[in-house]
């Protein structure tokens, strides 16, 4: 349970706040590289609370500008991506990838108020696969992220997005809450009909839910967040543990399936506004290509993926948005809810959408009744505002912005019973890319 003053902080990220000051320090992935194209449509892209405009320029370079004309207010949307520039259709004013203003063809030409008007504009990077932007007061910026999903070659990777509508921190809850797959993505009779049954999408998380009935959950803090050891029992005086990262501010990897050589996964969940999120989706292996199997279907839904849309609309992130949606019931299987699972909804990441929209678009932490089970979600919270109060009140640069601090991954691993688990898992917690971007 949170006071009033403690959910705002972790809660509002819009421009001015301490949490949006806080990821403002941080690299955010706006866009896929491939929605850009050189001289191209502009698109809307809407981040902590900041209506924005992003285009590709003729010579490749990506710019990222405030959405709203300096001059009067006009949506650069329809702008005209020029050389060089964005020009603003109502007057013609024209702005360089960096916000300054260097065409104003309604002013006299002897006029030298072009040099006085600076835009709106963040800088971009990309890596990946992705557009980054540094939305921070830090010049220059920190070095790109090290995440070892965006330096593998593009064939060992999956990159997916959808939207989201409710505060980034209920999604991130539940991507650092290993108590709940058991329960929202299970069956409800573990027999082998039950899962033979499953829709494809749900069949190895529900294999690995089972796995984990109330387990016991440990919390230790890493320089860059924090490491959630899921622990269960397991057979000659071994247990299993099952291991998420969490990474500042917004970086979740879940644990890898019970098996050899497994394919990773990651979320990124990035605050358009204070109730609306783009939860990005990475599936990644580290030392081979991913089989047409694996991507195909990871295409259509399988594991954290989701890209079944609804017809797109040009608002920012319009053509993210989730065919299934709490107005149809996030297509809930009615039958399947009642006889073999214990939540209707078809496919992992929709389950995911569903129940986190479904706490209503900012839960009420002070009415919560938090147990044991929600260990991670406490300590993730404290962590994040601990760097927000004191980035706030000390000027303290946040944790893990150093590139290398990405380069980490997740795991399940057997160990004896009387080995730390962190140490046990050291090894294999470390993302070692051979492939630099
Ligand atoms: S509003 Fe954009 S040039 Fe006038
Ligand atoms: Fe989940």
């Amino acid at each position: 349970m949170l006071t009033r003053e403690e959910s705002a902080l972790l809660t509002l990220v819009g421009p001015a706040t301490p949490m949006g000051e806080l990821m403002r320090r941080y690299w955010i992935p706006a866009l896929l590289s491939a929605e850009l194209v050189p001289a191209g449509r502009v698109k809307r892209v809407r981040l902590l609370g900041e209506d924005l405009v992003a285009f590709r320029a003729p010579d490749g370079t990506v710019g990222l500008l405030g959405e709203f004309c300096s001059h009067r207010g006009a949506s650069l949307y329809f702008g005209r991506n020029e050389a060089a520039g964005l020009r603003c259709v109502y007057h013609g004013w024209k702005y360089g990838a960096d916000g300054q203003c260097v065409d104003m063809p309604n002013e006299p030409p002897a006029s030298s108020f072009t040099e006085k008007v600076r835009h709106p504009a963040y800088p971009c990077a990309e890596r990946g696969g992705v557009v980054w932007t540094y939305m921070g007061p830090t010049s220059p910026p920190p070095a790109l992220p090290e995440l070892e999903w965006a330096l593998v070659p593009d064939a060992h990777r999956f990159v997916s997005k959808f939207y989201q509508e409710c505060n980034y921190l209920q999604a991130l809850e539940g991507g650092i809450d290993p108590a709940h797959i058991s329960f929202l993505h299970g069956v409800l009779d573990a027999g082998d009909e039950a899962l033979r049954d499953l829709d494809r999408a749900s069949a190895g998380f529900a294999l690995a839910a089972q796995l984990e009935k109330a387990p016991r959950i440990d919390v230790v803090d890493t320089p860059y967040g924090a490491l959630i050891g899921a622990e269960r029992d397991a057979r000659d005086g071994m247990v299993y543990w099952r291991i998420t990262q969490f990474h500042l501010p917004f970086h979740t990897m879940p644990p890898t399936d019970p098996k050899p050589d497994p394919v990773m996964h990651s979320h990124i969940f990035v605050p358009v506004d204070d109730v609306n999120l783009v939860n990005w989706c990475i599936s990644w292996h580290p030392t081979r290509a991913l089989t047409e199997a694996e991507r195909s279907a990871m295409s259509s839904g399988a594991s954290i993926h989701i890209l079944d849309y609804a017809p797109a609309t040009s608002e920012a992130y319009g053509d993210i948005r989730p065919a299934a949606h709490a107005r149809n019931d996030y297509r809930c299987d009615w039958d399947a809810h009642e006889t073999r699972k214990f939540f209707g909804v078809p496919g992992v990441g929709v389950q995911d959408k569903a129940i986190t929209e479904s706490q209503r678009p900012i839960v009420d932490r002070t009415r919560e009744r938090l147990g044991k089970a929600d260990t991670a979600i406490i300590r993730i919270r404290k962590i994040l505002m601990d760097a927000a109060r004191a980035l706030r009140d000390r000027g303290t640069p946040p944790p893990g912005l150093a590139s290398a601090s990405f380069l980490i991954r997740p795991a399940s691993v057997l160990l004896p019973k009387d080995v730390a688990w962190v140490d046990g898992a050291r090894a294999q917690l470390v993302a070692r890319p051979t492939t630099a971007a």
